[in-house]
């Protein structure tokens, strides 16, 4: 799994670097990623997963501009400065799945949206603090939950975090709200992908019309943050980082 981590984080960083305001679209950040996935001798975990009732997904990441929260599919439209882009990689390589995201200004921002990311990353990181032996999943939820809540912004519900190894979603689900103290018990060896969803405005969320794509309701910026992680008894190890 730290191997696939590599590989995203790679993916990731390429991604990043791909983008010039003004001129790159969503679908030049796919194809980088599409290089830099292959290269590395790796396949996407997204292309053609298609859970219960869902078409299947249409490309190797997932690219999601401002009021985009996540799925957006990578297309013409292009990036702008003064947007953010949402970028989600996983990776299945020799059989082992990781997956992580993260969301890039394009050019200079508003200082809130830099705030929206910032604070968006920081509840990531709040999150896998409480990724240790003998914690439970709601304290994860719990932390994120009330470091967005301080600063104002709201946390999107009805995705969640999940269980990632051998499987692109496995056991259990990793809400990033919650109470401390309730939820399944994270033992040693348990790897989460934990990705909050964070809002500017309201929590709501609606899907567009390709049936992939969710969008905050009011419209507001989004942001989307994950790594996969491992747990434990000195707590969590980030598998989605270059070292
Ligand atoms: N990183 C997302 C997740 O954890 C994206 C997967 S959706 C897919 O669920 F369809 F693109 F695979
Ligand atoms: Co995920």
């Amino acid at each position: 799994m730290r191997a696939a981590g590599r590989v995203v984080a790679y993916t990731l960083a390429a991604m990043r670097d791909a983008i010039v305001p003004g001129v790159t679209t969503t679908m030049d950040l796919e194809r980088a990623a599409e290089q830099a996935i292959t290269s590395n001798g790796a396949t996407s975990a997204f292309v053609g997963y298609a859970p219960d009732g869902h078409p299947p997904y249409p490309a190797w990441t997932c690219i999601s501009v401002n009021e985009e929260v996540i799925h957006g599919i990578p297309g013409k439209r292009v990036l702008y400065e003064g947007d953010v882009v949402g970028c989600d990689v996983g990776v299945r390589l020799d059989g082992y799945y990781a997956d992580s995201a993260r969301t890039f200004p394009v050019g200079r921002i508003a200082p809130e949206t830099e705030k929206l990311l910032a604070v968006t990353e920081e509840a990531l990181f709040e999150g896998i603090a409480q990724a240790r032996a003998g914690n439970r999943v709601g304290d994860i939820g719990a932390a994120i939950e009330r470091h967005v809540r301080k600063h104002g912004f709201s946390v999107v519900r009805e995705m969640v975090g999940h269980g990632v190894g051998r499987y692109l979603h496995e056991a259990p689900q990793v809400p990033n709200h919650g109470k401390r103290g309730t939820g399944p018990l994270l033992i040693e060896g348990t790897t989460l992908a934990i990705e909050p969803m964070v809002n500017m405005g309201s929590r709501q969320i609606e899907v567009l019309k390709d049936s992939w794509t969710i969008v905050t309701r009011d419209r507001s910026m989004s942001a989307h943050f994950e790594h996969t992680v491992a747990v434990t008894r000195n707590g969590a190890l980030i598998l989605t980082q270059e070292d």
